[in-house]
């Protein structure tokens, strides 16, 4: 019933009370107010729909970078149609000119993700597609606000698709959105009446597991627990484990698994039923009614702190620093020379960071792409609202700690270790 003395920073937002501070109306567009667009169960449900939109199936290809995380791989998957990968430069983007020259004609559609919430340059990429027949998808799962160039963020790819559990302290959601007049919006199966309370529950649970709702932690915390007790002595044995939000993390067993293991552990990501099932009401509506202000200022102000601290020092570098004016970040992208056996260690101390250290099997080494590399090198810090200044600095020492390898340098001396500015948009 009592959370332990430190607890881990959450690697996604949490509910508070402080969810509910600040303004309503932020001036970035969001995928929330697209015109035509769909709330899903998640980011890979809203991927399959898109996919299901664009009637892509056996005998399809879809491109997708090669640095990517499995669940927009699995989709495609799914419905039975290959997955190829194209390289993408050292600000993200996909490189145009590989493509030209690689993309196979039987090329259906091009995945595109605005990586980390910093939006990418897209006209090039529509017209590559234009000229091609090809479908864009724009995966904006990193990017819930912003622009990207002379069109709101999601307004380019032929469709869009984001993920809520990465902005909004939800369990579940994503969006699917439609821009080509062409395409029908999917109809969805209604979420049954245990999974609206699930889903309220869990964003309760949530909050009172990471004690930010004070007054009434202990009470909820508690009512877990009773459950869990009586599911316990109900089922006459050990309790699921499944942890609050619904959404814990599958220990990694990257590295222990075979390659058809990891493909069907990757295949498992997709649950078919629930990726064709409505969002639930109270995901819904955190989702649309909490204040955004809070939301794209602390993200935006948690980015600037790193980028801070991270700049001019050995051993790392932020992969990104220039944070374009109209985006909310999704997480931190910090460069660092020798990842390994750090990123281990920050993972057992409940850091929260991530790597996309598990790419598709077979995804194919290509000249002139920083993906590959990316996937070894490039840690995700968290960097969402939910995070406290406390939360900051211990990231801070855990990185300092882990990978810094000498006292801090000043900016003048090491002009060349600053990584390539990403182009504003
Ligand atoms: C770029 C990208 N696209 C899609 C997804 C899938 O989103 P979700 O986790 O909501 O299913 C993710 C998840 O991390 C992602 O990073």
């Amino acid at each position: 019933m009592t959370p332990p003395p430190t607890l881990p920073a959450p690697r996604l937002p949490v509910i508070g009370w402080r969810t509910f501070a600040g303004a309503a109306h932020v001036d970035q567009h969001s995928l929330l107010d697209h015109p035509r667009h769909l709330p899903t169960t998640s980011g890979r449900a809203a991927i399959l729909l898109a996919l299901e939109c664009l009637d892509v199936g056996p005998g399809d290809l879809v491109l997708l970078p090669t640095y990517h995380c499995p669940t927009m791989v699995s989709p495609v998957k799914t419905l039975g149609a290959d997955a190829a990968f194209y390289p993408i430069d050292e600000h993200g983007a996909p490189r145009l000119d590989w493509l030209s020259t690689h993309a196979p004609a039987s090329t259906k559609a091009l995945l595109v993700p605005h990586y980390f919430g910093l939006p990418q340059p897209m006209e090039a990429v529509r017209a590559w597609c234009d000229a091609r027949g090809i479908a864009l998808i724009e995966d904006c799962a990193h990017a819930m606000f912003g622009r990207a160039g002379s069109r709101a963020i999601g307004a380019w790819g032929d469709v869009a698709i984001a993920s809520l559990t990465k902005f909004f302290p939800t369990p579940e959601g994503g969006i699917l959105a439609l821009n080509h007049a062409g395409l029908t919006m999917p109809a969805l199966t209604p979420a049954s009446r245990i999974d609206q309370i699930k889903a309220g529950s869990d964003i309760l649970h949530m909050g009172a597991a990471h004690d930010r709702l004070t007054g009434l932690n202990r009470l909820i915390r508690g009512a877990f627990a009773l459950k869990s007790l009586l599911r316990q002595l109900v089922r006459g044995g050990s309790g699921s484990g499944a942890g609050a939000g619904g959404k814990t993390a599958a220990p990694s067993r990257h590295g222990e698994l075979d390659e058809a293991e990891e493909i069907d552990a990757n295949m498992a990501l997709i649950d078919l039923p629930l990726s064709h099932r409505a969002l639930t009401h109270a995901s819904g509506w955190i989702s649309r009614r909490v204040p955004r202000r809070r939301i794209v200022e602390a993200r935006r102000h948690h980015y600037a702190f790193f980028t801070e601290a991270f700049s001019g020092r050995d051993g790392v570098r932020p992969l990104l620093p220039a944070l374009p004016a109209d985006c909310a970040p999704y997480v931190f992208p910090l460069w660092v020379r020798t990842p390994d056996p750090g990123y281990a260690e920050m993972r057992r101390l409940g850091v929260p960071v991530s790597r996309w250290d598990r790419l598709w099997p077979g995804v194919p080494a290509l000249p002139g792409d920083a993906g590959k590399s990316w996937s070894h090198h490039v840690l995700q810090l968290a960097c969402h609202q939910d995070l406290t200044d406390a939360d900051l600095r211990r990231i801070v020492e855990q990185v300092e700690r882990l990978f810094i390898t000498s006292p801090e340098t000043t900016l003048e001396t090491t002009p060349a270790a600053s990584p390539p500015v990403a182009s504003a948009p």
